[in-house]
């Protein structure tokens, strides 16, 4: 068993070898010096030489203990050229589809283990909550929910039908716990959290995969009420590896024993900061080097015990036999790479996700563009034969951007380029404008004008120089409207049939560290929608964005708008298809938009008794919100009836509601359920997510949609901090959306 194999390699291992195998280190300045002298048990961020160099080395060393091969695939294998770059966990998460989210995690997990990793530090579970946070994307949205549906599905996707599996990867629950309530949208900021809030919301995705079987964690970088996440013994300890029985390991976010040290001050050397990091449970440390001196000294000192350094690699190690990593170290393979990475079929997969992700919100009947058309054998968008030509102005500064498209974590990004030189190559990837000119109808004109520039990158102003004397990295300089791109945007506009604009954010404003102070358009995309706008021509405003930002009046009032996220590497073609009518809107909101970054935080389910629902100056209700996204046809709800009007704590809701498709189109439509609990002893949310059932309607078509969920479900968590049902009276609410107007009600009773 694997039990006893751990514990005789553990029992052959010196000192200096088990702490190695506690380190992560990048592998990019040299492997050497990582495997020979600090005897390193995972690498992250490398290239494939220096894998097989690292791998080579290992097999040399006394024991041989394979390498656990770690990177950041998020959404698709980012750092290697020609790998399928998804739509971001955003941009799935509006699919609500756990079964197409799994599909694309396990056609990931095939890609990135062929490449020789074993690791993939995904999936992002952090409740959004602020947007002006850099992270956004990285989450599945706002609704814990949705969040664990969308997650467990992935976490199955990565580990497919088991470790052993050679296309399985390892995959990880990030960033436990709390991590986005940061304060005024601020990366990696204190987060003030209580013990009852963090169990209220920002738990419960965490709890569900530690139960179904993620096999590893990673902290974020945030403090809680002091306390830095690397060694909060509550949470790691008493919560996740006692009350879950999480037998995973835990692997720590960037330096984060070091900043311990040197950004938060709470420890006064390496040595101090070692022993804590380990007797809190920390298994995996990623790079910080001084870990490694930092760990023996304390040993050496008495203040930690090697027993503590065995618990962590009796973890690690057994990871590494549970991957079955000593009979097959999974090391590159060039062969299952050429067959796999960037397959057409992932590129199929690619484009369907995407499609299904892109979400409409508003439309005054002027989408699909020419009132749709079908799609031929190649494709294209085929006219009737008495359509005349048309052409299409396609406006903006995110018409033709491949790397806003694929956004954050691909190799295309700014952000990685220090690992990808020449970066994916441009080819892969289908921008709008590539879109549009794959499948406009034959003889169709499409015109693209840029129309204003988002932001230049420079020195920062404020000086060149860090306190410490570190030089400061460049930072992000807003553009001005451009008078003369504007004008040649209009001109466009105006000898134009269809006018379309692209806007939205650059991957220099998303990311780790990059959160933004403001949600406005950033440049001149303001001037140019009012310019647009001015010209009277109906004008469908495409947003693509990492995150929802804070539209114009003149995008607000547009005769269409879409948001597209960041819609991945085939997000252009499946909005070209999306515009002109080849495929139906079907994405729904995993998050709401802000009419105003002081309107943060605008999530559905807040607490209620906030007498403050209105600012005096502006609405509290959000722009649009979670759940949100229009067909091109209409549904109707009406008749819901709960079935089991009172009932036992043990039993399960039933619920029936009709939906008609009013319209002359099909539709996808999510039918959502939210619960609210009348009276409860504790302030609580005046609805919850409890779940939701996709339903596909012909036109004309009337369906009665059955509708579950387990009273046990109906919970909250009490001033004591249990996660309880109470007794009394519930509402059911159905819908298409979280607006209170867009809801039908009935009530229900758990008896005590
Ligand atoms: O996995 C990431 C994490 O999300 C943020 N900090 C760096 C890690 C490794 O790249």
């Amino acid at each position: 068993p694997v039990s006893e194999r751990v514990a005789d390699l553990i029992g052959r291992m010196t000192l200096p070898e088990k702490v190695g195998q506690m380190l992560q280190l990048s592998g990019m300045d040299g492997v050497d010096h990582l495997v020979r002298e600090l005897h390193v048990g995972s690498i992250l961020h490398t290239s494939p030489e220096r894998i097989d160099e690292a791998n080579a080395l290992v097999s040399r060393t006394r024991l041989g203990i394979p390498l656990l091969v770690a990177e950041d695939c998020i959404h698709g294998h980012s750092f290697w050229k020609g790998a399928t770059i998804y739509p971001t966990q955003l941009g799935m998460a509006a699919t609500w589809d756990p079964e197409l989210v799994e599909r694309v995690a396990r056609a990931t997990a095939v890609e990135v283990a062929a490449t020789g990793i074993h690791w993939t530090f995904s999936p992002v579970l952090c409740i959004t909550r602020d947007l002006r946070w850099g992270r956004v994307s990285e989450t599945f949205g706002e609704d814990p929910f949705l969040i664990g549906e969308l997650a467990s599905a992935m976490v199955r996707g990565y580990q497919g039908e088991g470790l052993t599996d050679p296309t399985a990867i390892l995959a990880t629950a990030k960033h436990f716990a709390g991590y986005s309530e940061t304060q005024g949208g601020r990366d990696a900021s204190e987060a003030d959290l209580s013990r009852r809030k963090l169990r209220s919301w920002f738990l419960p995705p965490f709890e569900r995969v530690a139960r179904e079987g993620c096999r590893s964690f990673m902290l974020g970088y945030q403090s809680i009420d002091g306390v830095p996440i690397t060694v909060n013994d509550w949470l790691l300890n008493d919560v996740l590896r006692g009350e879950w029985g999480y037998t995973g390991t835990l692997v720590t976010d960037w330096d984060n024993v070091g900043r311990m040290v040197w950004e938060q001050l709470v420890c006064a050397d390496y040595t101090e900061a070692a022993a804590k990091a380990v007797r809190a449970g920390n298994d995996v440390v990623m790079t910080t080097p001084q870990f490694f001196e930092g760990a023996l000294q304390a040993v050496a000192e008495g203040t930690l015990d090697e027993a503590d350094i065995d618990a962590a690699v009796r973890r690690v190690l057994t990871l590494k036999f549970e991957l079955g990593l000593f009979e097959n170290p999974r090391h590159p393979d060039p062969e299952r790479q050429a067959a796999v990475v960037g397959s057409a079929a992932h590129a199929e997969l690619n484009l369907e996700v995407a499609r299904r992700s892109l979400v409409l919100l508003r439309n005054d009947g002027t989408l699909p563009l020419g009132g749709g058309f079908s799609a031929g054998a190649d494709g294209r968008a085929v006219a009737g034969d008495d359509a005349a030509p048309r052409t299409v102005a396609l406006v903006g500064p995110n018409v033709d951007d491949p790397h806003t498209q694929l956004g954050d974590w691909a190799g295309a990004s700014g952000q990685t380029d220090w690992l990808l030189p020449d970066g994916h190559p441009r080819e892969m990837t289908e921008t709008v404008l590539d879109g549009f000119r794959a499948v406009a109808p034959e003889g169709w004109t499409v015109t693209h004008a840029r129309g204003a520039e988002i932001l230049t990158v420079g020195p920062d102003p404020e000086g060149e120089f860090f306190p410490d004397g570190q030089p400061r990295p460049d930072v992000v300089i807003p553009a001005e409207p451009d008078e003369a791109l504007i004008a040649e945007a209009v001109a466009a506009a105006e000898a134009a049939d269809h006018v379309v604009a692209v806007v939205g954010d650059r991957i220099e404003l998303v990311g780790e560290s990059r959160s933004t102070a403001t949600l406005e358009l950033v440049g001149g995309q303001v001037a140019l929608l009012d310019a647009l706008a001015a010209t009277g021509k109906p004008l469908v405003v495409v947003l693509l964005s990492s995150k929802p930002l804070v539209l114009p009046p003149s995008a607000l009032n547009a005769a269409a708008v879409v948001y597209a996220f960041n819609p991945g590497m085939r997000g252009g073609r499946a909005l070209a298809e999306l515009l002109l009518g080849l495929i139906e809107p079907t994405g729904r909101l995993p998050l709401s938009f802000a009419r105003h970054a002081g309107q943060q935080p605008t999530y559905y389910n807040q607490v209620r008794g906030q007498h403050g629902t209105r600012y005096a100056d502006l609405t509290q209700s959000p722009a649009f919100a979670f759940g949100e996204g229009l067909s091109y046809t209409t549904v109707e709800y009406r008749d819901l009836e709960v079935l089991t009007p009172v009932l036992e704590a043990e039993d399960t809701v039933r619920a029936r509601v009709t939906l008609a498709n009013t319209g002359e189109r099909p539709a996808l439509e999510t039918v959502q359920l939210y619960v609210s609990d009348t009276v409860t002893s504790v302030t609580w949310a005046a609805k919850e997510l409890k779940g939701y059932r996709q339903v596909r309607l012909a036109p004309g078509e009337t369906v009665t949609v059955s509708l579950e969920l387990a009273a046990a479900d109906c919970t909250l968590v009490d001033a004591a901090g249990n996660r309880v049902v109470e007794p009394g009276a519930f509402e059911l609410l159905v819908g298409p959306s979280s607006r209170d107007e867009a809801l039908l009600r009935a009530g229900f009773t758990i008896k005590g």
